[in-house]
């Protein structure tokens, strides 16, 4: 879920709610809602997309000075307007939008329907407008009665507050994020900077237990005593422009295509001329003495397998899980480990659970994300940032580059002198990515494989990460069946699968076991399938395939990056041909912030 809130200009606030929604929308948009504090306290709420809200806006101007804002992606109760926040009491007197799990929800909902509180939505937030009510009544002021009922909160939440007749907003964070923005013209407050970037760059991190309360003219931070503590006010690099689509038809493509920019942004200034040498900073330190464990989601966990490959081959032993699926005591962790958490927004709820552990049982923790100042930032001991910039299609794609360059650093960092070859293959590594943009046949490709049944995609060591990617991102973003496989696993049991309707994508790199993988090509040809042979040895192994998807030849362990991005193009292809929501695929949200 996503929250805005802005006090200043009560002509603007409108806009202002509406356009951080639109900016928050990848991180859930099964509904949206606003709240506008005037002498009343007008609540507009709809399920759907933002635009469903705006076409729900009565014609009449909406004023307010203080506002706030959500979009929803559903936890408890489904998508719905009555779900959608914001949720008010019964007088309409507090209006509250949230974001995270109330733990304790249940218990609260009965202990005030015992009192007479009668509930309009099935969502565990509305008991917190029901908990300020009850506080109100009692007599205590506005900010008295938020704190009190958020002190009755068990679980995890972002919480922004207004008030009928009131320029205000109130907001606290726990264990989801939540960043205030200073600006000219009044103050804001945001799940995630690109809610407002467009009207002030200078932000203030909030921390877990604090609260804000902001008005048009000033912003104040306290403790969970109500002391005031000294906040710092941070100057944030991203432009507006990035966090606009820019011409393309689609966030993803336009993010793929910055691939190379991101890869420079990356590289810069880690790697040492003229020896080569590479640094991170924050991690020159960093002495792992015994296992590395990476865990990571989603697209994540692939990036965190193929780092996982590289360490192995400098002889660091390592182990990779599913974040939703580590336990630290059974591993096991301690003082000796080092836990990677590979996280693009740094909030995923299963990793950040899964870190918190490792810290709990000693290890020593780092984070790999593009989100500074995130959850995960916040958490671990050392953090590696991976500098792609924001990513607003759903479907991870210069994150995942990204995170597989940080690694490839990360690990050039960790065993010291790394091979030049590899060095010269990642200062080279934008140019061949733009190669591959600029001559792709992706496209041919999905037009003739449009309407397969389903799709496989087979690599062998370095490249089975990208074989599980490629087939994740076909999945996203097309709705149509598709699984990556360990190339020697196919004869093991998903040869069933195959008949002349499956096309197989065989990543067939010089560097990971070609031959062995051919061997399988040909298991699934006696079946009838069609073979996408991606490879930088086209010479070599086009004979065995329908088509060549043909990447740069570049250092064996750096070849997987380029084939993801030719796998990248054709499930954008596919999708773009079976006119699907490319940029916000159903069912899915970009940052699941929950269990
Ligand atoms: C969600 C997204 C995936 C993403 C995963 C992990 O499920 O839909 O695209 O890979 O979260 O996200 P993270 O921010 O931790 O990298």
């Amino acid at each position: 879920c996503g929250i805005i809130g802005y006090t200043g200009d009560d002509r603007a606030t409108l806009d202002v709610l509406l356009t951080g929604l639109e900016g928050l929308e990848y991180r859930g948009y099964d509904s949206a809602g606003v709240a506008l504090a005037n002498g009343s306290l007008a609540v507009y709420k709809r399920e759907g997309e933002v635009q469903a809200l705006k076409n729900a806006l009565p014609d009449a101007s909406v004023e307010g000075t203080a506002g706030i804002g959500h979009t929803r992606w559903s936890t408890h109760g489904p998508p719905s307007d009555a779900n959608a926040h914001p949720h008010t009491d019964e007088d309409g007197r507090v209006a509250v939008v949230h974001n995270g799990i109330i733990e304790n929800y249940q218990a609260l909902r009965d202990e005030l329907a015992a009192r007479g509180h009668v509930f309009a939505s099935d969502t565990d937030t509305e008991v917190i407008p029901h908990l300020i009510e009850e506080r109100l009544e009692v007599g205590v002021d506005h900010e008295t009665a938020f704190r009190e009922a958020i002190n009755r909160l068990e679980g995890s939440y972002a919480i922004a507050a207004v008030f009928r007749g009131s320029e205000t907003v109130y907001a606290a964070r726990h264990e989801s994020p939540l960043v205030l923005g200073v600006g000219d013209d009044g103050h804001y407050l945001a799940s995630d900077v690109p809610a407002f970037i467009e009207y002030t760059d200078q932000v203030i991190y909030l921390e877990d237990g604090e609260f804000a309360t902001i008005t048009p003219a000033t912003v104040t931070v306290t403790d969970e005593t109500g002391s005031v503590v000294e906040t710092v006010v941070e100057t944030i690099a991203w432009d507006p422009e990035d966090a606009a689509k820019s011409g393309y038809d689609h966030y993803m493509k336009k993010e793929i295509h910055e691939q190379p920019r991101a890869i420079r942004q990356c590289l810069r200034g880690r790697i040492a001329e003229p020896d080569g040498g590479i640094t991170l900073e924050g991690l020159a330190d960093l002495e792992p003495e015994g296992m590395v464990q990476f865990v990571a989601c989603g697209t994540s966990s692939n990036a965190a397998r193929y780092g996982a490959r590289l360490l192995r081959e400098h002889g660091i032993p390592t182990q990779t899980f599913l974040a939703s699926e580590y336990t630290a005591d059974a591993v096991p962790v301690d003082e000796e480990t080092l836990v990677v958490g590979v996280t693009q927004s740094g909030e995923t709820a299963d990793t950040m659970r899964a870190l918190r552990e490792a810290n709990g049982a000693g290890a020593t923790t780092l984070a790999l994300t593009n989100t500074v100042g995130s959850s995960a930032a916040r958490e671990c001991d050392h953090v590696c940032y991976i500098r792609a910039g924001p990513e607003i299609g759903v479907a991870a794609t210069k994150t995942f580059v990204s995170q597989q360059v940080a690694l490839a650093l990360f690990t050039g960092a960790l065993v010291g002198d790394s091979d030049p070859a590899f060095l010269e293959g990642l200062r080279e590594l934008p140019e061949l990515v733009q190669t591959v943009l600029d001559s792709s046949r992706a496209r041919e490709v999905a037009d003739a494989y449009v309407d397969a049944d389903a799709y496989f995609f087979i690599g062998r060591e370095y490249t089975a990460p990208v074989a599980f990617e490629g087939a994740l991102k076909m999945k996203e973003i097309t709705y149509k069946h598709a699984e990556g496989f360990a190339a020697g696993e196919l004869k093991h049991g998903p040869l069933a699968l195959v008949t002349e309707n499956t096309p197989v994508f065989a990543l067939l790199t010089a560097g990971s076991r070609l031959e062995k993988t051919l061997g399988n090509v040909k298991e699934v040809q006696t079946r009838g399938a069609p073979v996408i042979a991606v490879t930088d040895v086209p010479e070599e192994v086009g004979r065995y395939a329908d088509h060549v998807l043909e990447i740069p030849s570049t250092h064996p362990q750096l070849t997987p990056i380029l084939a993801n991005v030719q796998l990248q193009l054709v499930s954008y292809w596919v999708a773009n041909r079976l006119g699907r929501s490319i940029d916000k695929p159903r069912n899915l949200a970009k940052s699941v912030t929950v269990e």
